[in-house]
């Protein structure tokens, strides 16, 4: 069975790719993950308002820069509640490339097209093969309509593509009210290809205390469901977007589905989080078995064969799904 790939300009041995988290911090833990045989490894974010931070404290000459970021960083943990600062981010990722074999992807993480973008270059010049451009937003301002979002997001797609030649993919929500349009626009921009979907944190509330309780939790498996939707729609477009699931990503069963809907790759990072590095082997071993059991001699006969390619309207065939689960429910 041949599990060779190609996601973002690299050949990988196989689709199971390390998502974007603190496992990339620690060198024995990237060596590990190395030896369990993941195909490459996302690092955790670069996050903007880190970098505006990091010129707040350091550079006055940077102050136009600065006043952007005033209102967003005072909300922020401070400098020493971040993993790593921005140089250090740097440093990690020059160690990881001389320690190890496989790919290391940067992760910038911001929503607006300014001088902090700067840091694509750095990261490209520190050894990452490619970029992850992470838009985490909530659009809470009602001034501020779904058109204005997405063209910020564009314009951050377009100015790192003028700043690097690695090849970049954008980490995006679910929440755009057209989606396919926006996917396009995108790849009209430079986006390389498209990693789905951002996971977003849901606070709770502490009914005694009366605070937000930000918590993060690990995903579930179900989560995969929303992401093989829209992999089966985008790449049923033949765009030339390379595709990553993430999100609900635990067993082989789940990588043989994204990729059956259209992902070239597909991030791990909750599940290797709950069972540690090893579980990238057994994926990758399940993988090889359940592949031949079904017949398959390679992912890119695989990649695809479920998507929405054949369906000449895509939104009509999910409303008369929609329409068929719902008439079809019985009380059990
Ligand atoms: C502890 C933790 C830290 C994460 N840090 C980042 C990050 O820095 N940047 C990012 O884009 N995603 C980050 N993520 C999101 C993951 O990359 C991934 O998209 C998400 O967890 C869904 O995948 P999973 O189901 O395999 O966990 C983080 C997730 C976890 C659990």
């Amino acid at each position: 069975m041949d599990l060779t790939t190609t996601y973002l300009g690299l050949r990988l041995p196989h689709p199971i790719v390390v998502g974007a988290s603190p496992l990339c911090d620690d060198l024995d833990t990237v060596r590990r993950l190395e030896d369990a045989g993941a195909a490459a490894i996302v690092m955790h974010s670069l996050f903007e308002e880190q970098i505006a931070r990091d010129w707040r404290r350091t550079a006055s000459d940077l102050e136009s820069h600065v006043d952007a970021f005033a209102e967003a960083t005072s909300l922020l943990p401070e400098p020493r509640e971040f993993r790593l600062g921005p140089d250090e981010y740097l440093e990690q990722i020059r160690r990881l490339r001389a320690a190890i074999a496989m790919p290391v992807i940067g992760s910038l993480n911001g929503v607006t097209a300014s001088g902090w973008l700067d840091y694509a270059r750095s990261i490209q010049e520190a050894g990452a093969s490619a970029l992850e451009l992470n838009t985490y937003y909530v659009a809470s301002d009602p001034g501020e309509d779904g058109a204005s979002v997405e063209r910020r997001t564009l314009d951050i797609v377009r100015a790192v593509k003028r700043a690097v030649t690695i090849p970049i993919a954008v980490k995006l929500s679910p929440f755009f009210s057209a989606f396919a349009h926006f996917a396009a626009e995108l790849e009209a921009a430079g986006a390389d290809g498209l990693v789905l979907f951002n996971r977003f944190y849901q606070p709770d509330i502490d009914v005694v205390e009366l605070e937000a309780r930000p918590e993060h939790h690990l995903s579930e498996r179900s989560e995969l469901l929303l992401r093989l939707r829209w992999l089966a729609i985008l790449s049923g477009q033949q765009r030339r977007l390379d595709l990553a699931a993430t999100g609900g990503v635990y067993e082989a069963l789940d990588v043989v589905k994204a990729v059956m809907a259209g992902a070239h790759a597909v991030q791990m990072v909750s599940a290797v989080l709950r069972h540690g590095p090893g579980h990238v082997r057994v994926v990758r071993d399940d993988l090889a078995r359940l592949a031949d059991e079904l017949g398959y001699h390679a992912m890119t006969e695989m990649r695809g064969c479920m998507n929405l390619a054949r369906c000449p309207d895509a939104s009509a065939f999910e409303r008369a799904n929609y329409v068929r689960v719902l008439q079809s429910w019985r009380d059990e």
